[in-house]
Protein backbone atom coordinates (compact mmCIF):
# COMPACT_ATOMS: atom_id res chain seq x y z
CA UNK A 1 0.00 0.00 0.00
CA UNK A 2 1.00 3.51 -0.87
CA UNK A 3 2.35 5.35 1.92
CA UNK A 4 1.61 9.35 0.64
CA UNK A 5 3.68 11.36 3.38
CA UNK A 6 6.90 9.10 2.21
CA UNK A 7 5.79 9.16 -1.51
CA UNK A 8 5.64 13.18 -0.86
CA UNK A 9 8.78 13.36 0.65
CA UNK A 10 10.42 11.60 -1.61
CA UNK A 11 9.33 13.00 -4.63
CA UNK A 12 9.92 16.14 -3.58
CA UNK A 13 13.40 15.52 -2.97
CA UNK A 14 13.50 14.19 -6.54
CA UNK A 15 11.57 17.27 -7.80
CA UNK A 16 14.19 19.65 -5.15
CA UNK A 17 17.17 17.46 -6.43
CA UNK A 18 16.00 17.98 -10.39
CA UNK A 19 15.40 21.71 -10.54
CA UNK A 20 18.41 22.93 -8.28
CA UNK A 21 18.13 26.69 -8.33
CA UNK A 22 16.64 26.72 -11.50
CA UNK A 23 13.04 26.98 -11.90
CA UNK A 24 9.89 25.28 -13.31
CA UNK A 25 6.26 25.44 -15.15
CA UNK A 26 3.56 23.27 -15.15
CA UNK A 27 -0.10 23.03 -16.50
CA UNK A 28 -2.74 23.13 -14.25
CA UNK A 29 -6.42 21.51 -15.86
CA UNK A 30 -8.23 21.25 -12.46
CA UNK A 31 -8.24 17.69 -13.21
CA UNK A 32 -6.56 15.41 -10.27
CA UNK A 33 -3.62 14.64 -11.70
CA UNK A 34 -2.36 18.18 -12.58
CA UNK A 35 -3.55 19.61 -9.23
CA UNK A 36 -1.37 17.09 -7.52
CA UNK A 37 1.75 17.98 -9.32
CA UNK A 38 0.85 21.32 -8.71
CA UNK A 39 0.60 21.00 -4.88
CA UNK A 40 3.87 18.50 -5.09
CA UNK A 41 5.84 20.88 -6.94
CA UNK A 42 4.69 24.17 -5.06
CA UNK A 43 6.31 22.46 -1.94
CA UNK A 44 9.42 21.33 -3.45
CA UNK A 45 9.78 24.56 -4.98
CA UNK A 46 7.58 27.42 -3.71
CA UNK A 47 7.68 30.64 -5.77
CA UNK A 48 10.21 28.79 -8.53
CA UNK A 49 7.61 27.41 -10.13
CA UNK A 50 5.35 28.90 -11.97
CA UNK A 51 1.78 27.40 -12.94
CA UNK A 52 -0.27 28.30 -15.71
CA UNK A 53 -3.70 27.52 -16.06
CA UNK A 54 -4.73 28.59 -19.89
CA UNK A 55 -8.24 29.23 -20.29
CA UNK A 56 -9.40 27.83 -24.41
CA UNK A 57 -13.20 28.78 -23.71
CA UNK A 58 -13.95 25.49 -23.72
CA UNK A 59 -14.53 24.67 -20.05
CA UNK A 60 -17.70 24.23 -18.28
CA UNK A 61 -19.47 27.57 -16.31
CA UNK A 62 -17.39 28.63 -14.06
CA UNK A 63 -14.83 26.17 -14.15
CA UNK A 64 -11.54 28.36 -14.84
CA UNK A 65 -11.72 30.80 -12.11
CA UNK A 66 -12.89 28.02 -9.41
CA UNK A 67 -10.45 25.93 -10.20
CA UNK A 68 -7.74 28.83 -9.64
CA UNK A 69 -9.48 30.06 -6.57
CA UNK A 70 -8.90 26.60 -5.11
CA UNK A 71 -5.34 25.99 -5.49
CA UNK A 72 -4.66 29.84 -3.94
CA UNK A 73 -6.31 29.06 -1.20
CA UNK A 74 -4.58 25.72 -0.70
CA UNK A 75 -1.50 27.77 -1.29
CA UNK A 76 -0.54 27.39 -4.88
CA UNK A 77 -0.32 30.73 -6.80
CA UNK A 78 -1.87 29.95 -10.74
CA UNK A 79 -1.47 32.34 -13.50
CA UNK A 80 -4.86 32.30 -15.50
CA UNK A 81 -3.68 32.62 -19.60
CA UNK A 82 -6.40 33.98 -21.79
CA UNK A 83 -6.11 31.65 -24.63
CA UNK A 84 -9.97 31.44 -26.07
CA UNK A 85 -9.33 33.71 -28.87
CA UNK A 86 -6.37 31.21 -29.76
CA UNK A 87 -8.67 27.84 -29.20
CA UNK A 88 -11.94 29.10 -31.40
CA UNK A 89 -9.27 30.51 -34.55
CA UNK A 90 -7.95 27.12 -34.36
CA UNK A 91 -11.33 24.93 -34.47
CA UNK A 92 -13.04 27.25 -36.96
CA UNK A 93 -14.43 25.49 -39.62
CA UNK A 94 -13.32 22.13 -38.68
CA UNK A 95 -16.26 19.58 -38.14
CA UNK A 96 -13.86 16.40 -38.49
CA UNK A 97 -13.80 14.81 -34.67
CA UNK A 98 -10.27 13.68 -35.04
CA UNK A 99 -9.53 16.93 -36.69
CA UNK A 100 -10.65 18.93 -33.75
CA UNK A 101 -9.02 17.10 -31.28
CA UNK A 102 -5.71 17.57 -33.18
CA UNK A 103 -6.62 21.61 -33.20
CA UNK A 104 -6.82 22.00 -29.44
CA UNK A 105 -3.44 19.70 -28.98
CA UNK A 106 -1.49 21.72 -31.51
CA UNK A 107 -2.94 24.92 -30.17
CA UNK A 108 -2.25 23.94 -26.71
CA UNK A 109 1.06 22.86 -27.14
CA UNK A 110 2.44 24.12 -30.03
CA UNK A 111 1.37 27.53 -29.69
CA UNK A 112 -0.10 28.73 -26.13
CA UNK A 113 1.88 26.67 -23.76
CA UNK A 114 5.31 26.51 -25.51
CA UNK A 115 5.43 30.06 -25.74
CA UNK A 116 4.51 30.26 -22.17
CA UNK A 117 7.72 27.96 -21.16
CA UNK A 118 9.92 30.01 -23.58
CA UNK A 119 8.76 33.26 -22.03
CA UNK A 120 9.47 32.07 -18.32
CA UNK A 121 12.99 30.58 -19.44
CA UNK A 122 12.39 27.68 -17.15
CA UNK A 123 14.53 24.37 -18.02
CA UNK A 124 11.86 22.06 -16.14
CA UNK A 125 8.24 21.11 -16.55
CA UNK A 126 6.56 19.40 -14.59
CA UNK A 127 3.68 17.00 -15.68
CA UNK A 128 0.44 14.56 -14.73
CA UNK A 129 1.15 11.68 -16.28
CA UNK A 130 -0.11 8.29 -14.30
CA UNK A 131 0.66 5.26 -15.19
CA UNK A 132 -2.65 4.37 -16.62
CA UNK A 133 -1.57 7.06 -19.49
CA UNK A 134 1.84 5.09 -20.20
CA UNK A 135 -0.19 1.62 -20.28
CA UNK A 136 -3.34 2.90 -22.50
CA UNK A 137 -0.65 4.71 -24.98
CA UNK A 138 1.40 1.95 -25.10
CA UNK A 139 -1.68 -0.63 -25.87
CA UNK A 140 -2.76 2.01 -28.76
CA UNK A 141 -6.09 2.86 -27.09
CA UNK A 142 -5.57 6.33 -26.59
CA UNK A 143 -2.88 8.53 -27.52
CA UNK A 144 -2.72 10.56 -24.32
CA UNK A 145 -0.32 13.31 -25.15
CA UNK A 146 1.54 13.51 -22.02
CA UNK A 147 4.16 10.71 -22.73
CA UNK A 148 7.26 12.23 -24.12
CA UNK A 149 9.31 10.32 -22.64
CA UNK A 150 8.18 6.76 -22.50
CA UNK A 151 7.95 7.67 -26.60
CA UNK A 152 11.52 8.16 -26.45
CA UNK A 153 11.59 11.58 -27.28
CA UNK A 154 14.31 13.27 -25.28
CA UNK A 155 12.77 16.86 -24.71
CA UNK A 156 16.02 18.19 -23.48
CA UNK A 157 17.46 17.90 -27.26
CA UNK A 158 13.92 18.51 -29.12
CA UNK A 159 12.15 21.57 -26.59
CA UNK A 160 15.46 22.88 -24.59
CA UNK A 161 13.81 21.58 -21.38
CA UNK A 162 13.45 18.51 -19.37
CA UNK A 163 9.78 17.03 -18.35
CA UNK A 164 9.51 15.64 -14.75
CA UNK A 165 6.48 13.22 -14.36
CA UNK A 166 6.26 12.65 -10.16
CA UNK A 167 3.12 10.91 -10.60
CA UNK A 168 4.13 8.17 -13.36
CA UNK A 169 4.19 5.52 -11.17
CA UNK A 170 0.76 5.75 -9.79
CA UNK A 171 -2.73 4.71 -10.61
CA UNK A 172 -6.12 7.10 -10.03
CA UNK A 173 -6.78 5.89 -6.94
CA UNK A 174 -3.27 6.51 -5.08
CA UNK A 175 -3.17 10.20 -7.26
CA UNK A 176 -6.71 11.16 -5.08
CA UNK A 177 -4.96 9.57 -2.19
CA UNK A 178 -1.82 11.62 -2.28
CA UNK A 179 -4.09 14.73 -3.18
CA UNK A 180 -6.18 14.16 0.07
CA UNK A 181 -3.06 14.09 1.72
CA UNK A 182 -1.43 17.70 -0.02
CA UNK A 183 -4.42 18.97 1.41
CA UNK A 184 -6.46 19.33 -1.65
CA UNK A 185 -10.66 19.42 -1.46
CA UNK A 186 -12.66 16.58 -2.10
CA UNK A 187 -14.17 18.81 -4.60
CA UNK A 188 -10.87 18.20 -6.57
CA UNK A 189 -9.75 14.64 -5.34
CA UNK A 190 -13.09 13.30 -6.16
CA UNK A 191 -13.85 15.17 -9.33
CA UNK A 192 -15.08 13.09 -12.05
CA UNK A 193 -13.14 12.34 -15.53
CA UNK A 194 -13.56 15.33 -17.99
CA UNK A 195 -11.89 15.02 -20.93
CA UNK A 196 -8.91 16.80 -22.10
CA UNK A 197 -10.71 18.36 -25.40
CA UNK A 198 -13.60 19.67 -22.85
CA UNK A 199 -16.79 20.53 -23.87
CA UNK A 200 -15.77 19.91 -27.74
CA UNK A 201 -15.61 16.49 -27.24
CA UNK A 202 -19.85 16.82 -26.75
CA UNK A 203 -20.79 19.37 -29.84
CA UNK A 204 -21.15 17.33 -32.89
CA UNK A 205 -19.80 19.59 -35.84
CA UNK A 206 -18.23 22.81 -35.65
CA UNK A 207 -17.39 24.09 -32.24
CA UNK A 208 -18.32 27.97 -32.54
CA UNK A 209 -18.12 29.86 -29.49
CA UNK A 210 -22.21 29.73 -29.59
CA UNK A 211 -22.38 26.16 -29.99
CA UNK A 212 -19.74 25.83 -26.97
CA UNK A 213 -21.86 28.62 -24.84
CA UNK A 214 -24.99 26.32 -25.86
CA UNK A 215 -23.65 22.79 -24.76
CA UNK A 216 -22.04 24.72 -21.53
CA UNK A 217 -25.73 25.62 -20.73
CA UNK A 218 -27.18 22.38 -21.12
CA UNK A 219 -23.99 21.05 -18.79
CA UNK A 220 -24.79 22.88 -16.46
CA UNK A 221 -28.98 21.75 -16.31
CA UNK A 222 -27.49 18.71 -16.90
CA UNK A 223 -25.26 18.34 -13.67
CA UNK A 224 -27.70 20.13 -10.94
CA UNK A 225 -30.44 17.29 -12.16
CA UNK A 226 -27.83 14.44 -11.89
CA UNK A 227 -25.88 15.61 -8.77
CA UNK A 228 -27.20 12.61 -6.82
CA UNK A 229 -27.06 10.18 -9.29
CA UNK A 230 -24.10 7.44 -8.89
CA UNK A 231 -22.65 7.29 -12.16
CA UNK A 232 -19.13 7.11 -13.91
CA UNK A 233 -19.79 10.15 -15.75
CA UNK A 234 -22.65 12.10 -17.53
CA UNK A 235 -22.51 14.54 -20.58
CA UNK A 236 -24.86 16.66 -22.49
CA UNK A 237 -24.49 16.07 -26.45
CA UNK A 238 -25.20 18.91 -29.10
CA UNK A 239 -26.52 17.12 -32.42
CA UNK A 240 -25.80 19.36 -35.61
CA UNK A 241 -29.33 18.40 -36.89
CA UNK A 242 -32.20 20.61 -37.58
CA UNK A 243 -34.82 19.17 -35.80
CA UNK A 244 -38.69 20.51 -37.13
CA UNK A 245 -40.19 21.41 -33.82
CA UNK A 246 -43.24 24.14 -32.74
CA UNK A 247 -42.35 27.25 -31.86
CA UNK A 248 -45.44 29.68 -31.02
CA UNK A 249 -48.11 27.10 -32.75
CA UNK A 250 -45.83 26.85 -35.72
CA UNK A 251 -43.66 25.04 -37.46
CA UNK A 252 -40.32 25.95 -36.97
CA UNK A 253 -36.68 23.89 -36.39
CA UNK A 254 -34.86 23.87 -33.74
CA UNK A 255 -31.78 21.85 -31.92
CA UNK A 256 -31.02 18.68 -30.30
CA UNK A 257 -29.29 17.50 -27.17
CA UNK A 258 -28.35 13.66 -26.61
CA UNK A 259 -28.40 12.98 -22.34
CA UNK A 260 -25.90 10.33 -21.95
CA UNK A 261 -24.94 8.45 -18.42
CA UNK A 262 -22.89 5.66 -17.98
CA UNK A 263 -21.81 2.70 -15.79
CA UNK A 264 -18.30 2.27 -16.32
CA UNK A 265 -15.54 0.98 -13.82
CA UNK A 266 -12.30 2.10 -15.92
CA UNK A 267 -13.96 3.56 -19.01
CA UNK A 268 -12.75 0.67 -21.03
CA UNK A 269 -16.28 -0.31 -21.53
CA UNK A 270 -19.54 1.79 -19.81
CA UNK A 271 -23.23 0.89 -20.55
CA UNK A 272 -26.35 3.50 -19.69
CA UNK A 273 -27.58 4.23 -16.33
CA UNK A 274 -31.38 2.97 -15.47
CA UNK A 275 -31.79 6.66 -14.43
CA UNK A 276 -35.74 6.62 -13.36
CA UNK A 277 -38.00 8.23 -16.44
CA UNK A 278 -39.50 11.20 -14.07
CA UNK A 279 -35.42 12.60 -13.95
CA UNK A 280 -35.49 12.03 -17.48
CA UNK A 281 -38.64 14.02 -18.02
CA UNK A 282 -37.62 17.10 -15.80
CA UNK A 283 -34.35 17.20 -17.75
CA UNK A 284 -36.16 17.35 -21.15
CA UNK A 285 -38.53 20.34 -20.08
CA UNK A 286 -35.68 22.02 -18.54
CA UNK A 287 -33.46 22.09 -21.63
CA UNK A 288 -36.60 22.88 -24.05
CA UNK A 289 -37.02 25.84 -22.08
CA UNK A 290 -33.65 27.05 -20.28
CA UNK A 291 -31.67 26.48 -23.19
CA UNK A 292 -32.23 28.38 -26.61
CA UNK A 293 -33.54 26.31 -29.49
CA UNK A 294 -33.53 22.92 -28.10
CA UNK A 295 -36.69 21.10 -29.12
CA UNK A 296 -35.35 17.78 -28.42
CA UNK A 297 -33.73 16.20 -25.94
CA UNK A 298 -32.60 12.00 -26.35
CA UNK A 299 -31.05 9.57 -23.78
CA UNK A 300 -28.22 7.04 -25.06
CA UNK A 301 -29.47 3.43 -24.56
CA UNK A 302 -26.06 2.01 -26.54
CA UNK A 303 -23.38 0.74 -24.62
CA UNK A 304 -19.04 1.01 -25.04
CA UNK A 305 -17.99 -0.44 -27.42
CA UNK A 306 -19.19 -0.12 -30.00
CA UNK A 307 -20.01 3.20 -29.22
CA UNK A 308 -17.75 5.85 -26.87
CA UNK A 309 -18.55 7.57 -24.20
CA UNK A 310 -17.53 11.20 -25.86
CA UNK A 311 -19.58 12.22 -28.81
CA UNK A 312 -16.17 13.39 -30.05
P1 LIG B 1 -14.27 7.64 -24.76
O1 LIG B 1 -15.05 8.75 -25.39
O2 LIG B 1 -12.95 7.39 -25.43
O3 LIG B 1 -13.92 8.16 -23.30
O4 LIG B 1 -15.09 6.38 -24.58
C1 LIG B 1 -13.37 7.35 -22.29
C2 LIG B 1 -13.01 8.24 -21.10
O5 LIG B 1 -11.91 9.08 -21.45
C3 LIG B 1 -12.30 10.44 -21.37
N1 LIG B 1 -11.68 11.14 -22.50
C4 LIG B 1 -10.54 11.84 -22.40
N2 LIG B 1 -9.76 12.10 -21.36
N3 LIG B 1 -8.31 13.34 -22.76
C5 LIG B 1 -8.65 12.86 -21.53
O6 LIG B 1 -7.92 13.13 -20.59
C6 LIG B 1 -9.04 13.10 -23.86
O7 LIG B 1 -8.72 13.53 -24.95
C7 LIG B 1 -10.23 12.31 -23.67
N4 LIG B 1 -11.20 11.86 -24.52
C8 LIG B 1 -12.06 11.14 -23.77
C9 LIG B 1 -13.80 10.44 -21.41
O8 LIG B 1 -14.36 11.60 -20.81
C10 LIG B 1 -14.12 9.17 -20.68
O9 LIG B 1 -14.02 9.35 -19.29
Amino acid sequence: ALDPEAFIKAQCDVIGKTVGDGTAVNALSGGVDSSVVTMLAHRALGDRLKTFFIDNGLMREGEPQRVVDILQQCGAPVTLVDARDEFFAALKGKTDPEEKRQAITDTFYKAVFSRLVKQSGAKHLLQGTIYTDVEETVAGIKRQHNILAQLGIDTAKEYGYTVIEPLIQLRKPAVRTVGRALGLPDEITNRPPFPGPALVARVIGEATPERIALVRKATVVLEEELADVDAFQYMAILHNDRIPGMRDGKRDYGLQIEVRCWDSRDARTATPTHLPFDLLERLAGRMTSEVRGVVSVTYNIASKPPSTMEAV
